[in-house]
């Protein structure tokens, strides 16, 4: 209760801390931040306040206790994950659930008893010798529709600094927020002793029931930066659950396209993690975010997004000049903080696979030493950095972030959801839906080679929204709310957003042409969206197919004129063809995945048999 909670803060903050806690009065947070004090038993508590002040304490804490250490460059620190720590922990990922609770198929559950016995063999004195820092932050622009706050605990440096750079923090507003919303979430994180012997203990455990998420004896950010992809399941379950019609919480990038005039069109797009949703994002004329998308329609029957974060946890594999000229002005720039985390580094400096630049002879990545030719046990070579090496910075500073209007409470009005994966040989580079219910089918069919992103994962999966990992009630309930929301009546005939499937990774091999590897170039992202920028607008015709909206060749030509390229008539043969053998096979594939899923809306399976027939 609160009177002991008073007095266990009396006993562990320091008066400065203590005072600045006093600022808060939300009994639930005091209350929820007594019990971790209570359990993880930490040897002081730190309040960030976001504060310059505080914030430069938190950067020293994890220079300090080694977590970070300082590169040649001004306010560029390295962070390494332990080898067994490099992605997200998915076999070690559960939902916490009470006898006879429905899950989805494609999520791990554990029974609440069970996790009770783990939170007691294991979170008792985690935090002993160490600081516990309390951050309260945004998920959102303070004020916004669909911004929910959040109470982040670690006791981590680097996990509280990244989040100062990730999210919007809210300390000063966390009363007034969670009182409007009736809601807000905590998370609690410790990477007790920090020993690879830990890893396999390590757990993250989300309790719906309380909204409440754990995470133990791990580091990378994916696992402990709890805000992110931890709270993002509750938010994903929220819209479901309880906002049906009103909310939608997906993984999808924003970012504004400019059309003919001046014209402003924004885009939201999901694709599974390590599939080009960043260099998409920055793709675009004017940014706003790279990875999760809120979303609410307005009295106006206007599709409102926001990005919950304000900052960037970037994979940096094959991030070049070529490809991201604005993201590789931070990371080679002297303008903006960087944490990087699992990459090479020589004389200060960080390096990393695809960077375009020539590589250094040797240095130290997150396995220590490095030297090229490095082969590990099995006599595979060890790449410089690692698949899933990243680097966190402040969104804005992107050259092409729309700063003002991605801070905006009102959000960012939505004409256009794309939905793409790893696809390699079977839907063309773009293409749109014929109306809502088949947009919703390309989200539900979404495939993907497995990435870097998670921890052991190989071969190519269904990603349903790429949202599937992080789903956590029935996938039929929250298919049935895209239904529900994409054929809202709030929409008008002219406001309703159109629905398309992207695919930047078609192969030569797969189209029978002489060359290999993949068709495109990234920078033709460009193209595919400003196509969608046209069209949506009704400035450009299409081909109607079973499978949706075509672009035409003669509209690529212009477009591809735009960012200095040609574009010939047997690359568009090869790229917009419709291979209806592999789009029959992956119709039966998906009818097949959902039949053994319960609940599922016959709607799906009447347009999947429509798209079959035609
Ligand atoms: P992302 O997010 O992989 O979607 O970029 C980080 C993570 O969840 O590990
Ligand atoms: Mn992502
Ligand atoms: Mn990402």
């Amino acid at each position: 209760n609160l009177t002991e909670a008073e007095e266990l803060f009396a006993k562990t903050l320091d008066d400065a801390n203590r005072k600045k806690l006093q600022k808060i009065t939300n009994q639930d947070a005091l209350i929820k931040i007594a019990n971790a004090i209570s359990i993880c038993t930490p040897d002081a508590v730190f309040i960030n306040t976001g504060s310059e002040e505080d914030v430069e304490w938190i950067r020293q804490y994890s220079l300090t206790k080694g977590e970070e250490k300082k590169l040649a460059k001004d306010r560029h620190t390295i962070h390494f994950d332990l080898p067994q720590d490099q992605a997200r922990l998915v076999s070690q990922t559960y939902y916490i659930i009470n006898e006879g609770e429905k899950m989805s198929s494609l999520a791990k559950s554990v029974l609440r008893t069970e996790a009770i016995d783990y939170v007691k063999q294991f979170m008792p004195g985690i935090m002993k010798g160490m600081t516990m820092i309390v951050g309260f932050y945004s998920r959102g622009p303070v004020g916004a529709e669909a911004a929910i706050p959040a109470i982040e605990i670690s006791s981590s440096g680097y996990v509280l600094h990244s989040a100062e750079l990730l999210y919007r923090n809210c300390f000063s507003d966390f009363d007034a927020e969670a009182g409007r919303t009736g809601l807000f979430y905590t998370n609690l994180h410790s990477e007790g002793k920090n020993r690879p012997e830990d890893v396999p203990n390590a757990r993250i455990f989300m309790d719906r029931s309380w909204m409440t998420t754990f995470s133990t004896f791990c580091t990378y950010a994916g696992n402990t930066l709890l805000l992110k992809k931890g709270n993002h399941r509750f938010t994903v379950d929220y819209a479901t659950y309880y906002k049906l019609e009103e909310q939608l919480s997906e993984h999808m990038f924003i970012t504004g396209m400019t059309g003919p005039n001046g014209r402003k069109t924004f885009f939201a797009g999901a694709a599974p993690s390590g599939c080009g949703k960043t260099t998409t994002a920055m793709a675009g004329t004017d940014f706003v975010g790279d990875d999760l998308a809120q979303f609410w329609i307005d009295s106006d029957g206007i599709l409102r997004a926001i990005n919950p974060e304000k900052g960037i946890f970037g994979i940096v594999e094959d991030v070049n000049r070529e490809g991201d000229p604005y993201l590789m002005d931070c990371l080679r720039g002297d303008g903006t903080e960087v944490i990087w985390s699992n990459v090479l580094v020589k004389d200060g400096v960080p390096y990393w696979v695809g960077n375009g630049e020539e590589a250094p002879k040797r240095g130290v990545n997150f396995q220590g030493e490095w030297f090229q030719g490095k082969t590990d046990e099995a006599g595979n070579p060890v790449p410089m950095s690692h698949k899933n090496s990243r680097c966190t910075l402040l969104a804005s500073a992107i050259a092409n972030h729309a700063t003002e209007l991605a801070e905006d409470p009102a959000g960012v009005p939505v004409k256009v959801i794309t939905y793409s994966g790893r696809d390699a040989d079977t839907m063309p580079p773009v293409w749109v839906a014929r109306n809502a219910d088949d947009g919703v089918v390309i989200g539900a069919s979404i495939v993907s080679k497995a990435t870097a992103t998670e921890v052991g994962a190989t071969g190519v999966r269904r990603q349903p929204w790429a949202n599937a990992p992080f789903i956590p009630g029935a996938l039929a309930d929250y298919m049935q709310a895209q239904f529900t929301f994409f054929n809202s009546s709030k929409f008008s005939e002219k406001t309703r957003p159109i629905m398309a499937g992207l695919n930047y990774f078609l192969t030569h091999e797969n189209r029978g042409s002489e060359g290999s590897g993949l068709l495109g170039e990234k920078k033709d992202v460009k193209v595919w969206l400003g196509w969608l920028e046209l069209f949506a607008h009704g400035d450009v015709e299409a081909i109607e197919t079973p499978v949706g909206f075509l672009p035409r060749y003669d509209d690529l030509v212009t477009l591809f004129r735009t960012i200095d390229k040609d574009y010939p008539k047997p690359l568009y043969d090869m790229q917009f063809a419709l291979y209806v053998d592999k789009i029959l096979e992956r119709i039966e594939l998906q009818k097949e995945a959902y039949s053994k899923e319960a609940d599922i809306p016959a709607r799906l399976f009447d347009i999947y048999g429509r798209q079959k027939k035609e």
